[in-house]
């Protein structure tokens, strides 16, 4: 863990904080001084995620969770604004909830497709649309998640690329939107990532008849992954003040594969 304190009297939101990225990146903040909100609709998870931040702070009491989807308009606006009014003010919104699924596209539903461009992208927009009046006043930023989904062919999983490549555009068009009201929005793009999303894939979670070496492309030689912890670092100085110079970019971390 850092020794680092860049968010000491910061205040930030985290979706999707209940495991993988999101987990890792509410500890690295908290462990970095900020005082944070937790969103997740996995309610174990999230709790255990945020006793793991609090002891990673040294702190009690610094982290509040809410139970809530970043679909749920009427949950996610009083969430935000009901955080952002108790802690006087927001600097950061990280957004890291998104969901996977792999399907043959052939035989995909548009229900299933929408489902997740529901979560991944409108989502996301959601959760900044929400979260942005508060950082206009903070002269705040945003980092969101998109993934090497969104740049290189991603067999099987049209609706995820999709809603990434959906998820990197948003992110430079409100990077340059909000450029003169000093309002940054930046974007991770990690490669494969060690987590419960990829852990699934690895237990069946490839659809029958799938061609794996239609993947060649997307892993590392080594089979190395990435940890949460090496994408949740990438986060952490996204969002502070070291970066304050980066706006409106999407940051590839894979490890290399793609070099
Ligand atoms: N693991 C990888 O290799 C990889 C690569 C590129 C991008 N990503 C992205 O990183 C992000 C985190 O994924 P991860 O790998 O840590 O997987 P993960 O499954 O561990 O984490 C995703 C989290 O999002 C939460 N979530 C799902 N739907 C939600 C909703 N509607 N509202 C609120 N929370 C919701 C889940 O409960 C979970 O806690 C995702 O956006 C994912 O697409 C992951």
């Amino acid at each position: 863990m850092s020794s680092a304190a860049r968010f000491v009297d910061k205040v930030a939101i985290v979706t999707g904080a209940a495991t993988g990225i999101g987990r890792a990146t509410l500890a690295r903040l908290a462990s970095e001084g900020a005082t944070l909100l937790a969103v997740d609709v996995n309610v174990d998870a999230l709790a255990e995620s945020a006793d793991q931040a609090r002891s990673a702070a040294g702190q009690a009491g610094r982290v509040e969770t809410v139970v809530a989807s970043i679909t749920d308009e009427a949950a996610i606006k009083s969430a935000f604004a009901g955080f952002a009014e108790r802690q006087g003010k927001l600097d950061v919104l990280i957004n890291v909830a998104g969901v996977l699924r792999a399907v043959h596209s052939v035989e995909e539903t548009l229900e299933d497709f929408v489902r997740i461009l529901q979560i991944n992208l409108v989502g996301t927009f959601l959760c900044c649309r929400e979260a942005l009046p508060y950082l206009l006043e903070s002269k705040g930023n945003i980092v969101n998640t998109a993934s090497t989904s969104a740049y290189f062919g991603h067999p099987y999983m049209a609706a995820y690329a999709a809603s990434k490549g959906g998820v990197a555009a948003l992110t430079h068009t409100l990077g340059w939107e909000y450029i003169k009201r000093g309002v940054r929005v930046n974007a991770v793009a990690p490669g494969g990532i060690a987590t419960p999303m990829t852990d699934a894939m690895g237990a069946g979670g490839f659809p029958e008849g799938a061609d794996m070496s239609l993947f060649a492309h997307l892993s590392r030689p080594d089979g190395i992954y990435g940890s949460p912890e090496n994408i949740a670092s990438i986060i952490a100085m996204i969002a502070s003040e070291d970066d304050a110079y980066m706006n409106a970019e999407v940051v590839r971390v894979d490890g290399g594969y793609h070099g």
